[in-house]
């Protein structure tokens, strides 16, 4: 049978910023969907990358007194050293300023416009710089302070020049009926209600080219012209699935599988890319799903508060892994939630180092004091023991249909529910109290508890990729064993373990944690 192939992209974030948290948590729960399907035997096609066009970038570019090329060069390596930094298992890095997306870019064009969808015009109305967005005068508010702003509260700017234009008003009945033929096209439910009546309110022809500025790709046969950035943007999904070359290995990727977004470019991508993609004849993604947003410590992150959370400060402070377990346990994937010092230290230490760290040290740490290092074979099974290993066996079907919804925290909730059985189990069986009186008993419940540490390991890699492999090292698991495929063959007896080492470290709280 041949493998099942899935697509799946984070957005491709601006250059003009040092990376921060919420660009490490749409990378993180795409690296962990990505990491669960290829374990769970699919082909997985996994995409990040840099958006390095536009004003907003030019104009981050001559701040920093540097050419656009040379300030992208430099600031798309520190977005690809972050990935790095949080493991983040990407098939491939894409950047908006390399020769394949161009040719993707002036592909695309020329199919949409051969249907007829573009036309030449003027464009007057209101641009906020730092969205890249075109907003509506209705859109727009005039502040106290004499600055006119858009929904988002950036400001906007009035600007006038000839523009192509894109005919989205045709697109108004296909759209509504793409989302109603695909129930799944918007998650969550509540964002996919926003996006329906957003379209069904009317949608005005979109402008998709500047002329004040050149930093973009050339609008083909159209000098002077360069494509918006967000039509730039988009595009980077079909350049790395090989576009416009169909006979490309990659081109069966597409359509993808879900482009994973925050929920404040949902619009670009749940209307705008799936009219640009339909007019040009091409099948839109199956998905887009729309996380929220993290402020910290009860505030909006911003750079003007100075909060902004630097992913790199807090791995070094509590380690990649229970930042990774954090972030996606911490809050429903969908919803918004708060960043805390305090939630982070505490996930740390009670979740990790307390529930699951304790699993692992009491059965390791036991089975290298007592039984010589070596697992013991387990004899005939209790009631007991089975409840244990077939809540553990039941994981791998829950937590398929839980990350396939991106429901991160649930998947790892019902992982905790067996950690805190099994940390029950032990307190209940007392191998210690075996020890003397039948030690076949108590064999057996040591080979229990480290075949529910084995499957629990690997079912966890996605989450904790290095944690979970030296839990596997520690129970003897080789990398060979390691896919789901393997949980169906429990862990042979009479083998020695290495030395156990302790997989949480735990950080105490420290006055002024705060700031
Ligand atoms: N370049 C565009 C995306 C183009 S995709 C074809 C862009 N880039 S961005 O760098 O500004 O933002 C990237 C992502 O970070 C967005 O999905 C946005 O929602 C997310 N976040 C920015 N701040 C965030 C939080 N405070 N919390 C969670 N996610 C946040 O938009």
């Amino acid at each position: 049978m041949p493998r099942p192939t899935r697509y799946i992209t984070t957005p491709i974030y601006y250059v003009n910023d040092v990376p921060h948290i919420g660009h490490a948590y749409t990378t993180i729960a795409c690296d962990v969907w990505a990491r669960f399907w290829r374990l769970d035997g699919a082909e997985v096609f996994f995409l990040t990358g840099t958006d390095e066009h536009g004003q907003k970038v030019a104009k981050a570019a001559e701040a920093s007194g540097e050419s656009p090329q040379a300030f992208t060069d430099r600031v798309s390596q520190t977005f690809r050293e972050l990935a790095r930094s949080m493991n983040i298992a990407n098939d491939d890095f894409i950047r908006t300023t390399e020769p394949r997306h161009y040719r993707a870019c002036e592909e695309l064009w020329r199919r949409i416009h051969a249907a007829g969808d573009l036309y030449l015009g003027e464009y007057g109305g209101w641009y906020a710089v730092r969205d890249e967005a075109f907003y509506r005068e209705s859109e727009t508010t005039l502040g106290e302070d004499g600055v006119r702003r858009g929904p988002t509260g950036a400001p906007v700017e009035w600007v006038k020049e000839p523009s192509w234009f894109f005919r989205l008003s045709a697109w108004q009945e296909r759209l509504l009926e793409l989302y109603e033929r695909n129930p799944d096209f918007i998650q969550p439910t509540s964002r996919r209600n926003e996006v329906i009546s957003f379209v069904r309110a009317g949608l005005e022809d979109l402008s998709v080219s500047r002329t004040s500025f050149a930093w973009g790709v050339p609008v083909p046969d159209s000098p002077g012209h360069v494509m918006y950035v967000w039509l730039d943007a988009l595009t980077n999904y079909l350049t790395a699935a090989g576009f416009p070359d169909e006979t490309h290995p990659r081109w069966r990727f597409w359509p993808a599988d879900v482009h994973v977004v925050g929920k404040d470019i949902l619009r670009f991508h749940a209307v705008y890319w799936p009219a640009f993609l339909m007019s040009a004849g091409l099948p839109p993604p199956k998905r887009v799903f729309a996380h929220g947003w993290w402020t910290v410590e009860g505030q909006k992150m911003s750079k003007s508060l100075g909060n902004v959370v630097d992913p790199r400060e807090e791995i070094a402070r509590v380690g990649l892994d229970p930042f990774r377990f954090f972030l996606l346990r911490e809050i429903p994937f969908g919803q918004d939630g708060d960043f805390t010092r305090r939630g982070l230290l505490k996930r740390l230490n009670v979740d990790l180092a307390n529930e699951f760290g304790n699993l692992a040290q009491r059965t390791l740490g036991f089975v290298a004091r007592n039984t010589g290092g070596v697992l013991p074979s387990p004899d005939v099974l209790s009631e007991d023991d089975r409840a244990l290993l077939d809540a553990a066996a039941g994981l791998l079907p829950a937590m398929r249909i839980e990350i396939e919804r991106f429901a991160f925290h649930a998947a790892l909730e019902g992982a905790w529910q067996v950690i805190r059985d099994a940390n029950a189990y032990i307190d209940r069986e007392k191998p210690w109290a075996l020890r003397k009186e039948d030690p076949v008993r108590m064999g057996t419940v040591l080979w229990v508890l480290a075949e529910t540490l084995r499957r629990l390991a690997i079912l966890l890699q996605p989450v904790m990729p290095d944690t979970m492999g030296r839990l596997l090292d520690q129970l003897g698991v080789g990398t060979e064993a390691r896919d789901f495929a393997a949980l169906a063959h429990p862990l042979p007896g009479g083998r020695p373990l290495p030395q156990p080492e302790p997989l949480f470290r735990k950080v105490e709280e420290t006055v002024g944690q705060g700031g």
